[in-house]
């Protein structure tokens, strides 16, 4: 078997973030034997961003000459030109994300065909990946579909996504799968049963429930606790299939089951994930920037309003503080707003310098001339506020972010629910020296829960800054709006982290 050339196929596929970290896997000899062969992804702009990178990857490692790649990213060409100059690994990229987005399960039968004929013309390993999508699943969901007498979760179409992924193991029935999905998928329940066990029975024999034959059944291991068994790994707790990439490298605190299923006739038994010396801050994976602005939503935006505006705050803001804190430990200074500062800035790439070696390494690219998706979003002047006292707040305590009670009533907001607790969290300032929380898809809609900690710039995380905490590599380009790249990035899986289990995958392949 060629264990240089393994055949990926990515389901659910996001804006990549899984395949992006399997297939950077390098081997010691310096090879990348992962290629993905096919990226399935529903949604328009996720599937543009998936293209993009589809062509990067054919230009830098079959072409070996990215260089138009930088041009597009410096704003030299345009996408159409991008492919143009290259139609040959155009057609491959085009090909590699099926032409357009495709649904599993309304475009089957084009999905399948494709898959089935990459299997049959493939002689090395196979691995699928990808994650159902996880709303059903996801305590969030769960609390929302709560409140609504209409939803029964046995008809929600989401908890049955995980049969097409099924479906696509019978097909390709590939040597290892990884499946990701979010911490809720161990406790949903339907008809008051918990889904868990029956996943795994499913995946451990996925032949059973699908329409296609799979000769073939699979062990599902953790990633994180070790196991010894070749044959039918047992686990103390369906806990032991989370993993915490916090204990990882990665800058986040994303606890998200992983899943990795291996075929029954390889005898060997996969690695765990190392645990990191010491957690990544925020500060050392965003801090070197470009220092931005916030802006008004809602009424119309410029420099100097804002900065007056951030100014009275400051003032406001040090009299709460000095109120609640040691008033040596607050200086109206450092909640001053920068002077002259930008929504966007073409400002020169550079290296990071705070970061741990480990994430520079994987992050950093000398090509770059510029900092991308990197723009600030409008807030409300109230929520301006609220943003400077949270980030003063952190600064001046203990590194912790405000809970809602700890608003004074002048600064809460007219939401009934503000004073019942149910809320505490509604504005949280992402701590300058711990480790991020969860960057989720729901930095899309407000970013009240992703303020940058650095009150001079008071305002909430880019789409860049999200993308650094989630470990793209700093040359990965968003395709689509603003909002839909928050969206994309809140979704993927840390590349690093899908880094890491694909060379957890190539060592139990070369065995
Ligand atoms: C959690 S995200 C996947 C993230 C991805 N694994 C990564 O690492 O970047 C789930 C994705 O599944 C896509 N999706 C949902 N239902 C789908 C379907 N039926 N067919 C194809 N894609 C689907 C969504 O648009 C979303 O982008």
């Amino acid at each position: 078997m060629d264990i240089d050339n393994v055949l990926v196929i990515d389901l659910f596929a996001g804006p990549g973030g899984l395949g992006e970290g399997i297939s950077s896997a390098k081997t010691e000899l310096g090879q990348y034997p992962f290629k993905i062969g096919v990226s399935v992804e529903k949604d328009p702009n996720a599937h543009k961003t998936l293209t993009t990178r589809a062509l990067f990857r054919k230009l830098k490692y079959e072409l070996k000459d990215p260089s138009n790649y930088y041009r597009y990213l410096h704003g030299e060409i345009t996408r159409e030109q991008l492919f143009e100059f290259h139609p040959e690994q155009a057609a491959e990229a085009e090909e590699e994300t099926l032409g357009a987005p495709r649904e599993l399960g309304k475009d089957n039968d084009l999905i399948h065909s494709r898959i089935s004929q990459l299997v049959s013309e493939h002689s090395g390993p196979k691995v699928v990946i990808g994650g159902p999508p996880c709303q059903a699943y996801s305590l969030a969901g769960r609390s929302r579909n709560a409140g609504n007498k209409e939803y029964v979760a046995k008809e929600d179409k989401r908890h049955f996504l995980y049969k097409e992924y099924l479906e696509v193991l019978s097909i390709a029935q590939p040597h290892v799968f990884v499946m990701e999905n979010v911490k809720g998928i161990l406790s949903a329940k339907i008809d008051g049963e918990i889904m868990f066990p029956s996943i795994l029975e499913d995946l451990r024999e996925p032949g059973k429930i699908t329409t296609h034959n799979c000769d073939y059944s699979y062990k599902i291991y953790s990633l994180v606790v070790p196991s010894s068994d070749t044959e039918a790994p047992a686990y103390k707790s369906t806990k032991d299939y989370l993993i915490n990439c916090e204990e990882h490298g990665i800058p986040q605190a994303r606890h998200r089951v992983i899943l990795l299923g291996v075929r029954s006739d390889i005898n060997a038994v996969p690695g765990v994930l190392e645990k990191a010396n010491a957690p990544v801050t925020v500060r050392q994976t965003i801090d070197d920037l470009p220092k931005l602005r916030s802006g008004f939503s809602k009424q119309k935006d410029n420099t100097t309003d804002w900065e007056t505006c951030i100014s009275e705050n400051a003032s406001k803001v040090s009299t709460i503080l000095k109120s609640l804190f040691d008033e040596s430990s607050i200086s109206e200074q450092v909640l001053q707003p920068y002077k002259g500062l930008e929504r966007k800035k073409e400002a020169p790439y550079i290296e990071p310098a705070l970061m741990p070696q480990h994430l520079r390494d994987w992050l950093y690219d000398s090509n770059l001339e510029k900092v991308l998706n990197h723009e600030t979003r409008g807030h409300m002047a109230d929520d301006l506020l609220r943003y400077a006292f949270c980030a003063g707040y952190a600064m001046a305590g203990d590194g912790v972010s405000p809970k809602s009670r700890e608003f004074p009533k002048s600064l809460a907001p007219a939401h009934s629910n503000w004073d019942t607790g149910t809320h505490a969290d509604r504005f949280r300032v992402q701590v300058a020296d711990r480790y991020a929380t969860t960057v989720t898809s729901h930095i899309s809609k407000d970013g009240h829960y992703f303020v940058h900690y650095d009150p001079k710039q008071c305002r909430s995380l880019t789409v860049r800054e999200a993308a650094r905490l989630q470990t793209f590599p700093d040359n990965y380009f968003f395709e689509g709006n603003r909002t839909s790249q928050y969206v994309q990035v809140g979704n993927a899986v840390p590349p690093l982290l899908a880094n890491k289990i694909g060379k957890i995958i190539f060592a139990l392949l070369s065995f």
